[in-house]
């Protein structure tokens, strides 16, 4: 995939510790700076074979010595003859192990090994017709008639002791090989759906070329994160702040399993949750999982601080900074417990956020952590066992530890909780209309059917009173917003169509069943030019 600006990868930092376990048997991802790299690893984690991303500028020494069983070289910017593009270390294809390179990746192959690469005049975007010249090797018997092409340059010339396998109107070389070298280059992109047979042939590179086992299975994750873990902390203790998402919850369990006891986790419960879900991370974590578990109520002290509060940024920082306050006065507590002082800070770090925090320190805490970013100066070190995951992959992982459904498949639910869906004043009777209105809503979505096609859904109260008519009364009440959107990545997002039926139910129930309110609402605004919450 051809980026319109300079590679993405072009800091120097070590590698994430975190690969030397993993990577073993995998297939890594040489990033040349394409949008696509990640989907290409999304893809060969699919097919059940670990992989990563790792910069291009990678020494090939260092690859060498995770031990991979392919790589695959990605897309990249426009051409290979653009200045500051990056270079392919011709090294990395005398290291003896397979590799593929896809478009960009193809291109800096051919041109690395003596082939021609040239402005054809002649790009190929989209659905591309394809003839397929050899079927010895990658294609077999695919049905291989078109591809996704997404490029300007094209290979002219294969490398000597190529084989030129396929061709389109505008590539002469569409896919070579190099069987005896197990050097393969394709120039469309078999990562993208809309290349019928492309994880078909990413099988063939994973299973025939490299002879990968298909063995990276959830269970398998769970084996390997808990000697890391192990190693990691050895005799020591750590803690966790649980927030009653997915990704905290599969931490602390990881880390559970490793340590036992020895783990403490912290839920600090901001009294900003919705119906049920304190009780829900006490049952799961204090009762059926036996984790050590810290509850600090803490309602009566943030509605305090958030008194008179109207600004949505004001009641975010006031926010994250109580929460702070009251992990670290929870910690200290534990500091002087038995067992001595945690050294240990678990965090639910995923691998979108290695990847978009551009860091590969694994020191660094998390800035965007889900409710505010934890102390700095905690001088702890980090235990983080999601580093490799994405978050599909750690719901899976929590279904394997026996993570409840409704935790598993939670929608994503901000830090700050429902204070930042109540417009105005947050108080204990608007938390109150707000958490029951959102109960019947959730319940009703689920009841659907359409909790898990949704990104979020979800009712927010603005600060305003109607009128309205119940009974013989008149009344003056709340309305009640009902937001629902899809969305892949919360970027963007679309309102959701959902069915009438469905809504006059919500309707119905919400005004029949919260007091305080008279009238429910629709919100149809995508996002942009809307966000997702009300504030
Ligand atoms: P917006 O409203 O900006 O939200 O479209 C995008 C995604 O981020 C979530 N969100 C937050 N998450 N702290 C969080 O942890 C916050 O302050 C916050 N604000 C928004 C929101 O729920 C959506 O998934």
């Amino acid at each position: 995939m051809a980026a319109t600006g300079a590679a993405s990868a072009t800091a120097k930092a070590p590698l994430d510790p975190a690969l030397a376990a993993a990577a073993p048997g995998g297939v890594l991802v040489v990033d040349f700076g394409a949008q696509y790299s990640q989907l290409i690893a999304r893809r060969i984690r699919e097919c059940r074979v670990f992989s990563a991303v790792v910069p291009h500028d990678t020494p090939p020494e260092e690859l060498h010595a995770l031990e991979p069983a392919g790589l695959v070289l990605s897309g990249g910017p426009a051409s290979v003859y653009e200045p500051g593009a990056p270079a392919l270390d011709a090294r990395l294809l005398e290291l003896g192990i397979p590799v593929l390179g896809i478009c960009y990746g193809m291109q800096s192959m051919a041109q690395a090994l003596g082939g021609e690469v040239a402005h054809t005049g002649r790009g190929e975007f989209g659905k591309t017709a394809m003839e397929v010249r050899s079927r010895d090797g990658l294609f077999h018997d695919l049905p291989a008639e078109s591809c996704w092409m997404s490029h300007r340059d094209a290979v002219v010339k294969a490398p000597e002791g190529f084989r030129v396998t396929a061709e389109t109107a505008g590539s002469p070389v569409a896919a070579m090989e190099h069987r005896a070298r197990r050097l393969y280059g394709v120039q469309f992109h078999p990562e993208v759906i809309h290349t019928p047979f492309g994880t078909d042939l990413l099988k063939g590179f994973l299973f025939d070329a490299c002879d990968c086992a298909p063995t990276w299975t959830a269970a398998q994750v769970i084996e390997e994160q808990v000697a890391r873990i192990r190693a990691q902390v050895g005799e020591g203790r750590a803690v966790c702040a649980l927030s009653g998402g997915v990704d905290s919850a599969v931490a602390a369990l990881l880390v559970h399993k490793a340590i036992g006891d020895r783990l403490t986790c912290v839920f600090v419960d901001h009294g900003l949750m919705r119906m049920n879900e304190g009780e829900q991370v006490e049952t799961a974590f204090g009762g059926h999982f036996g984790v050590p578990l810290v509850h600090v109520r803490a309602q009566e002290r943030m509605l305090g601080a958030l008194a008179g509060v109207t600004d949505p940024e004001q009641k975010r920082k006031i926010i994250g900074r109580e929460f702070i306050r009251i992990f670290e006065e929870e910690s200290q507590k534990l500091q002087d417990g038995p067992g001595g002082a945690p050294r240990f800070l678990v965090q639910g770090t995923l691998y979108s956020d290695v990847i978009e925090s551009g860091s590969r320190d694994a020191s660094k805490i998390k800035s965007h952590h889900n409710v505010g970013g934890l102390p700095e100066d905690m001088a702890m070190e980090l235990v983080e066992p999601l580093r490799q995951l994405f978050k599909d992959e750690v719901r899976v992982v929590g279904q394997e530890l026996g993570l409840p459904d409704g935790m598993v498949w939670r929608q994503p639910f901000p830090g700050p909780g429902l204070a930042i869906r109540i417009i105005g004043d947050v108080t204990e009777e608007r938390l109150d209309i707000l958490r029951r209105a959102d109960f019947v809503l959730q319940e009703e979505i689920r009841r659907a059917g359409l909790y898990r096609d949704l990104w979020q859904s979800f009712a927010v109260l603005p600060a305003i009173k109607s009128v309205g008519v119940q009974g013989d009364e008149r009344t003056y009440a709340y309305p009640i917003v009902i937001r629902a959107v899809t969305s892949d990545d919360a970027m963007t997002a679309d309102w959701a169509r959902l069915p009438h039926d469905l809504l006059e139910t919500i309707s119905n129930r919400i005004i029949n069943e919260v007091n305080g309110v008279n009238r429910v609402v629709l919100d149809l605004t995508s996002k942009p030019p809307g966000t997702i919450e009300w504030e």
